[in-house]
């Protein structure tokens, strides 16, 4: 497989930039070229060039999807980033879901979702804390740009490496343990898989498909690739999908420090709708 060219590289970061505003840069040069190979040798394609001119073809807006999905990064975990959970439990689940009230509903969005490991972390949180509120009606949208990672999330089966970090109580209430070829692997159980709702939508696109407003938006970890005029009006879109006291989660590394925003700052990585 022949190297990238300068040339071809900008063209990729440039198709990549246009369409999910993945800002890959320099420093990516490797990895894309590591991971489009993959994506060559499928397709039977010989050389970057190449597959570069296919990308101008009318076939090419389909591959967008497909060069998308190879570039972005997926990394995810179980409770990744615990203190979310803890803050959680112990502040927006009581100020919006009081248990002393009977009933209500209580809508959160998890809106890069990736492999499925943040939202059934989040609705393994929500069913633990709704299981004696019968009134109370909960949902979780789960949402991704990848097409490709969305499916799995949804099949729900995690390798045991995965899961390692999952409480043993809660991997007996909530996972089936596989067996025969799926030895090794846990499966999230069905009752669970069906309170998410996976849809795929670019964070970047036009126009966010909710009728209703959320109480919490986990947005972590995504931000990171876009860069900062693309970050504010990101966060200003959130913003806009919360009710009044909502709270939006980011990842830990992606403080809104120096970027305009409508919100206010709770703690690192928390922050909440006047
Ligand atoms: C590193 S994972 C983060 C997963 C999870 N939120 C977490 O913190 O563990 C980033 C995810 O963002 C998705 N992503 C990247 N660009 C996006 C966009 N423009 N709209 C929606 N999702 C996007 C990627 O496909 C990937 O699954």
């Amino acid at each position: 497989m022949s190297n990238i060219a300068d040339r071809e590289y900008d063209f990729i970061c440039k198709l990549v930039y246009e369409h999910s505003r993945i800002n890959l840069g320099d420093g990516k040069k490797e990895l894309v070229t590591a991971r489009l190979g993959k994506r060559l040798r499928v397709l039977d394609i010989p050389t970057y060039k190449d597959y570069c001119d296919f990308l101008q073809t009318p076939k090419g807006e389909e591959e967008l999807t497909h060069l998308i999905d190879s570039i972005s990064t997926n990394h995810t975990f179980f409770f990744r980033e615990f203190k979310h959970f803890e803050f959680l439990q112990q502040t927006v689940l009581p100020h919006f879901a009081p248990k002393t009230q009977s009933q209500g509903s209580f809508k959160v969005w998890s809106a890069a979702s990736s492999s499925g490991e943040e939202p059934y972390s989040i609705a393994i949180s929500l069913s633990d804390y709704f299981a004696a509120m019968s009134g109370w009606k909960w949902t979780l949208d789960a949402t991704d740009i990848s097409t490709k990672i969305l499916a799995k999330a949804k099949e729900g089966i995690f390798a045991e490496d995965r899961v390692k970090e999952v409480p043993q109580e809660t991997l007996r209430k909530y996972f089936q343990k596989g067996t025969g070829k799926w030895d090794g692997c846990f499966k999230v159980k069905e009752d669970l898989i069906s309170r998410v709702k996976f849809t795929h939508l670019n964070l970047l696109g036009p126009a966010y498909p909710f009728t209703e407003k959320f109480q919490l938006i986990f947005c972590r970890n995504v931000m990171i690739y876009f860069d900062r005029p693309t970050q504010e009006q990101l966060v200003r879109r959130l913003s806009d999908c919360l009710v009044s006291g909502g709270y939006l989660f980011v990842g830990h590394s992606e403080s809104l420090t120096g970027i305009k925003h409508p919100l206010k700052t709770i703690k690192p990585a928390i922050y909440q709708k006047p």
